[in-house]
């Protein structure tokens, strides 16, 4: 049986875990967490990951290796060599750092933001003489849903934000007002075949992704979307999921980040689509043929944060398909999600509202 070590035991994990039984694959995680949400998908290997040990007994006793976040060492997974671990440390060195992400965009053609590195209170003073208020003071590194992010709407706003993040390496990045976001979420393997999944709308919440739904009516952005998409994947010689954040501003779009891995705004994939990214993350690994990225209609997510509420159980599981990863509640801590499938888009916004309807009355008896 082929078995596969995933770096990380998070809900990602446990997704990439369900879709490796459904092929007959064993999946061994590595995670300092002993509670971890993959727990239920396979064995985890208990150690930090930092613990280059962990990391060296993991790959003893599995064929091939992935992660399932960006913060895993880029020296372990160099030290691994190329053809054991995907995606490779080139993609995920530059995931890593917004400003190393900017870069590989720019040299791509590919537009971003108007920003700006910022490694002093100088800097950031000066930030206004070249990016008009409101620009974003972000970490440059370890930021997830928001967290590490400071909007700058006018001086009197710089001292704090300096106060709250000067120990970080920082960046300054134009707020982009945009009409909406989007990501390109798709998969190369090995042998360099692609399949890409329909483009995905997102809206988030407070820096937190709430709503995913896909967007097929517009096919000029599909294909400038792809376009980028593609050329990412084939710079980085990648192999895996990779998961493109854009903004649209009339039409156009700006790249924000790329998340070298399975992403949020892709879990409506597992009833929505044919093949999931999950299921195609691990035939891209392994350089089987990728599986049809199709959707199976209008497809909608919703995201379960800070608590499942208990209303969610009137719901029909057969058109409503919650996700409980099985962790702690906690205030803005993504529990589980909720896809639904629709034959129109009226029928999926329908579907969508009376699940927000339960998340805001909050019943969690
Ligand atoms: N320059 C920007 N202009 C406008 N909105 C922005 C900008 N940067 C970030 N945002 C908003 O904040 C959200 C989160 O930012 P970003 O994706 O950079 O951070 P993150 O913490 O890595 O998030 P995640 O890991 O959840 O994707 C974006 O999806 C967008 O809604
Ligand atoms: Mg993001």
């Amino acid at each position: 049986m082929t078995k596969i070590g995933i770096i990380g035991a998070g809900q990602l994990g446990q997704m990439l875990g369900y879709a490796a039984k459904k092929l007959n694959i064993e999946c061994i995680f590595l995670d300092p967490n002993l509670n971890s949400p993959a727990k239920s998908a396979g064995e985890v290997l208990n150690y930090e990951f930092s613990d280059l040990e962990g990391i060296k007994k993991l790959s003893s006793m599995v064929d091939v290796i992935t992660y399932e976040f960006e913060n895993v060492p880029v020296e372990a997974i160099d030290a691994l060599g190329s053809k054991f671990v995907f995606p490779g440390a080139r993609a995920l060195e530059i995931a890593q750092d917004r400003l190393k992400e900017k870069k590989l965009f720019e040299s791509l053609g590919i537009p971003v933001a108007k920003y700006k590195v910022i490694n002093s209170f100088d800097d950031l003073q000066n930030t206004a003489s070249e990016i008009n208020y409101p620009f974003i003071l972000k970490t440059r590194r370890f930021g997830y849903d928001g967290k590490g992010q400071i909007t700058i709407n006018s001086p009197n706003d710089i001292a704090i934000a300096w106060s709250q993040l000067k120990d970080h390496q920082l960046i300054a990045e134009q707020m982009i007002m945009f009409d909406y976001e989007v990501s390109a979420i798709g998969a190369r393997n090995i042998s360099g075949n692609i399949a890409s999944y329909p483009l995905t709308q997102n809206k988030h919440k407070e820096g937190i992704l709430r709503t995913s739904i896909t967007k097929n009516d517009n096919q000029k952005l599909v294909d400038d979307a792809y376009k980028f998409h593609t050329k990412i994947l084939t710079e980085l010689d990648y192999v895996g999921v990779l998961a493109l954040e854009l903004f649209v501003v009339k039409g156009k779009l700006i790249a924000n980040e790329f998340a070298p891995r399975v992403h949020n705004s892709g879990h409506w994939t597992i009833e929505g689509a044919h093949s999931s990214q999950f299921e195609n993350h691990l035939r891209a690994i392994l350089d089987l043929k990728l599986g049809d990225t199709s959707n199976l209609g209008f497809v909608g997510m919703e995201n379960l944060i800070g608590a499942i509420p208990n209303g969610l159980k009137s719901l029909n599981p057969k058109e409503y398909f919650v996700h409980d990863y099985g962790k702690a509640p906690r205030p803005k801590r993504k529990l589980g999600h909720v896809t639904v499938i629709a034959t129109t888009q009226e029928e999926r916004l329908e579907k969508l509202q009376k699940i927000r309807v339960i998340l805001e009355n909050k019943d969690l008896n």
